[in-house]
C-alpha cells in the first residue's frame, strides 16, 4: 500500500476540515496528559493546525509530513520546527520524545506496521502514542445515514480506533484510555454532502477507480440529490476521540 500525500488539498485543506480552532479543542484534550515541556513528535503534521496550539501550550512540538505544499503552510505557523520525511521512516533520533501524535494520519500511511515500529522506536521509555482517527462520530439524520453507506468503499479511510487499536497492539503500545478530543457543529444541505462527494474532498475517495465509483459511490450521489428538502440545512455534530496508548519498554 502506498502513502497518501496531501498535495492535492493544501489550498483547501482547512477549508474542508477545520484549522486552529479544531487544533486548540485537540491541544487542550492532549494537555492532560502531556507534562509542562514535553517533546512531541507530531507525524503527519499537515498544516500544523494542531501543533500550533501545543507549541503554544509550552511544549517543544516537531512536525513531519510527506507533503511539500501542506508543510508549506505548516511553516507560516510554526517556522524551523518541520521536516519533510515519511512517518514509516522517522528522521527522528531513538529515545528521544515524551508523546507522539496522529491527527486523521494513520489511514494515510502505506506501511502501517513500520510506522508502529517507529513510534515505539522514538518514544522514550513509558512515552504516550496519542491518536485521533479520521472517522468521526455522527449523530443520525437522512444525509449522514445515506452517507453512511459509503463505509465499504472507504477502505483504509474507514479507521475507527476500535479498529486501529487490533492493529497498534503487540508493537509493545499498551492502550491506556480513550476521551473526546474535538467537537465539530456545522449544517449542511443534501446537495452540500452530494458536492463534496463529487470533488473527491476526502483522501479515501482518492484511490478509488471509475468502475468502483459508479458501482459504490454514484448510487449514494444520486440518493442525496434525491432527498426531500435540498436546500435545507441539516444540523450535524462529528465528535473525534483520542486513543492513548503508554510504550511498555
Ligand atoms: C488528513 S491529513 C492530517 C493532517 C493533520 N494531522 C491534521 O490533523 O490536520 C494527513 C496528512 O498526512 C500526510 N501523510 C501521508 N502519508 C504520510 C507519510 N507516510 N508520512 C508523513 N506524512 C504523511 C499527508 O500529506 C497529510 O498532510
Amino acid at each position: 500500500m502506498s502513502s497518501i500525500p496531501f498535495d492535492r488539498i493544501a489550498h483547501r485543506y482547512e477549508e474542508t476540515r477545520g484549522g486552529l480552532e479544531r487544533g486548540r479543542q485537540i491541544a487542550k484534550a492532549l494537555g492532560m496528559f502531556l507534562d509542562p515541556g514535553s517533546r512531541v513528535l507530531e507525524i503527519c503534521v499537515g498544516t500544523g493546525a494542531v501543533a500550533k496550539p501545543l507549541s503554544d501550550d509550552g511544549h517543544t512540538v516537531t512536525g513531519i509530513d510527506l507533503s511539500r505544499p501542506m508543510l508549506n503552510l505548516a511553516d507560516n505557523r510554526l517556522p524551523g520546527v518541520l521536516v519533510e520525511g515519511d512517518a514509516s521512516k522517522l528522521p527522528v533520533a531513538a529515545d528521544s520524545h515524551d508523546a507522539v501524535l496522529a491527527v486523521w494520519a494513520v489511514h494515510v500511511v502505506g506501511d502501517q506496521q513500520a510506522l508502529y515500529d517507529e513510534v515505539v522506536r522514538v518514544l522514550k521509555p513509558g512515552g504516550l502514542f496519542f491518536v485521533v482517527a479520521s472517522t468521526p462520530r455522527v449523530d443520525s439524520n437522512d444525509v449522514a445515514d445515506i452517507a453512511f453507506r459509503m463505509r465499504p468503499a472507504l477502505g483504509r479511510g474507514w479507521d475507527r480506533s476500535n479498529i486501529l487499536a487490533g492493529r497498534i497492539a503487540g508493537h509493545g503500545l499498551v492502550f491506556l484510555t480513550e476521551v473526546e478530543a474535538s467537537k465539530h457543529l456545522f449544517s449542511e444541505t443534501p446537495s452540500d454532502r452530494a458536492a463534496a462527494i463529487e470533488r473527491r474532498d476526502w483522501s479515501s475517495l482518492w484511490e478509488l477507480d471509475d468502475a468502483e465509483w459508479a458501482d459504490k459511490i454514484q448510487p449514494i450521489v444520486d440518493d442525496l440529490r434525491a432527498l426531500p428538502n435540498q436546500n435545507r440545512k441539516r444540523k450535524q455534530v462529528h465528535r473525534h476521540d483520542v486513543s492513548v496508548y503508554r510504550n511498555s519498554r
